[in-house]
């Protein structure tokens, strides 16, 4: 009967330690949300969703805490328990290039002393615009090029991810080019400019083509860049006789 009462209270202690950190972990919450959103909005309600009435947030000092040197981006407000944004969220600044970005924050609960993990998974808003390097893209092509001459164009850059990134390339304002478009690895996409009907000097010198970039956010958003065809004399024209 003794042994059995140790055992059973090994158990429960055993139990308990091993709850301990399970709980926390079940505790642990995550919040999906845009980034830039203006100080004050509310990502959600953090007592709702740790299921604690919100009027005991007072009492037990609640507060938002950062995990290691990270800084603090939400604040809780102790009357209503919702989670608010507290800084501006800036994704790219944050993660670059990264496909997910998350911060890690924590609320802390006093009498007793509690913690639990939140994780601020940032979306990524298309708030940035394709971009060229320059300003105008100068090509010098040889009026003898064949057909299907390829003329390797400049990348637009876009800081935001995904579908928010560059998707195609357009070309306006002539009849002897058109755009052959490359997707890299990693998604990424330039463009080739193709000679598509033969040049002739003595009939025009020079292109001048527009070429967009956009991306495929939405709203969607676009750069454009000039691009400046100069055609070289192959001396094709037997010179006339002056007598
Ligand atoms: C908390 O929320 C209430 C109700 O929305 C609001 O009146 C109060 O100003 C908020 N407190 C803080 C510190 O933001």
């Amino acid at each position: 009967m003794g042994n059995k009462g140790i055992s059973v209270t090994g158990l429960v202690w055993g139990f308990a330690f091993f709850l301990l950190p399970l709980h926390s972990a079940y505790g642990d919450v995550s919040y999906s949300f845009p980034e830039e959103m203006k100080r004050g909005s509310v990502i959600g309600n953090i007592a709702k969703d740790l299921g604690l009435e919100a009027r005991i947030l007072s009492a037990r000092k609640a507060r938002i805490d950062t995990e290691g040197n990270q800084k603090r981006y939400c604040d809780i407000n102790l009357t209503t328990g919702d989670l608010i944004v507290a800084e501006r969220i800036d994704r790219e600044g944050l993660c670059g290039k990264k496909a997910s970005c998350v911060l890690n924050q924590e609320l802390v609960l006093e009498n007793p002393l509690e913690l639990q993990r939140i994780s601020l998974h940032v979306q990524d808003i298309n708030d940035n615009y394709p971009q060229f390097k320059k300003d105008v893209i100068k090509i010098e092509i040889a009026e003898l090029s064949v057909k299907g001459a390829r003329f390797l164009l400049d990348e637009a850059r876009d800081a935001d991810i995904g579908q928010n990134t560059v998707q195609s390339y357009t070309l306006e304002g002539n009849n002897h080019f058109i755009l052959n478009v490359n997707t890299k690895s990693g998604g990424r996409k330039n463009a080739d400019l193709v000679l598509d009907k033969e040049l002739d000097r003595e009939q025009q010198q020079e292109f001048k083509l527009l070429l967009t970039s956009v991306d495929g956010g939405s709203p969607q958003r676009s750069g454009t860049v000039l691009i400046h065809v100069t055609v070289l004399d192959a001396n094709d024209n037997a010179p006339l006789s002056i007598f």
